[in-house]
């Protein structure tokens, strides 16, 4: 079942995924490859491991996972949002990694997948997307085995109250208007998103929920002055 929120998202993703990976690049200046480089280190996918990346988008993260698990292992990528997917199926085929990664279409929070089944299980860049966090993680940790990690990297507000000035500057003036210089359809994208990220939990906010979920020694680390967390904890 899809509600309002799910087809909004879906609506507007659907309608970006050519451009995604380098406008991300773009906009972060960047950053993002050090973003997933951490998720990547910090789940360390080892032997066998198979991972998950929920909200896979265009793959990105998918991909750096594929780069790193073993000959045996192999990685998932779900995303509600089919033209995401078929993007990073010939996205990663393109980069060699395909063979490593399948991809399914399925919502977040339901998804079609046995309890404890995968090493560890990431969102990235789309905790502020789904309909329910609550039960995504509840899911994400269901499909997690025991001692696994489950893992959200998302944009939050940061600390610092001078920099916070510029960068919602930057989020809710220049954010959009870039955004329709390339199409209509990114600019209403990075209207959403700079709207969503002022609704943002906070990292804090969002190691509570994983808590809520069961999961241990849940902790958040800022990353770029506080403008994505990286939010973690271990399936018991
Ligand atoms: C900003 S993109 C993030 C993509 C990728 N994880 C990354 O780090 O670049 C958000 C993605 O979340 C997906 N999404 C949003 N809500 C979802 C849900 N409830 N279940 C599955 N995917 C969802 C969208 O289709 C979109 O591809």
């Amino acid at each position: 079942m899809f509600d309002a929120k799910a087809r909004y998202v879906r609506s507007l993703f659907s309608k970006v995924p050519l451009e995604y990976d380098i406008l991300l690049g773009l906009f972060s200046f960047a950053q993002d490859k050090r973003w997933r480089a951490y998720v990547v280190n910090r789940i360390r996918p080892v032997g066998r491991e198979r991972i998950l990346d929920v909200a896979t988008g265009t793959g990105l993260l998918a991909a750096d996972f594929a780069r790193v698990v073993s000959r045996d292992g192999f990685v998932v990528g779900v995303d509600l949002t089919l033209s995401m997917l078929k993007t990073a199926r010939w996205r990663l085929e393109a980069r060699n990694v395909g063979d490593k990664v399948d991809w399914v279409l399925a919502r977040a929070e339901n998804l079609p997948f046995r309890n404890d089944c995968f090493g560890s299980s990431s969102i990235s860049l789309a905790l502020r997307n789904v309909s329910n966090a609550q039960l995504t993680f509840r899911e994400m940790a269901r499909a997690t085995v025991p001692g696994g990690f489950v893992i959200s990297l998302d944009f939050a507000r940061p600390r610092n109250r001078l920099f916070r000035l510029f960068y919602y500057d930057y989020l809710l003036g220049l954010f959009p208007v870039f955004g329709r210089m390339v199409s209509e359809a990114w600019g209403r994208t990075l209207s959403y998103l700079g709207r969503s990220i002022l609704r943002a939990r906070t990292g804090e906010q969002i190691a509570t929920l994983l808590s809520e979920e069961g999961l241990v020694d849940a902790v958040s680390v800022p990353l770029t002055a506080g403008i994505v967390c990286a939010v973690y904890g271990r399936k018991r």
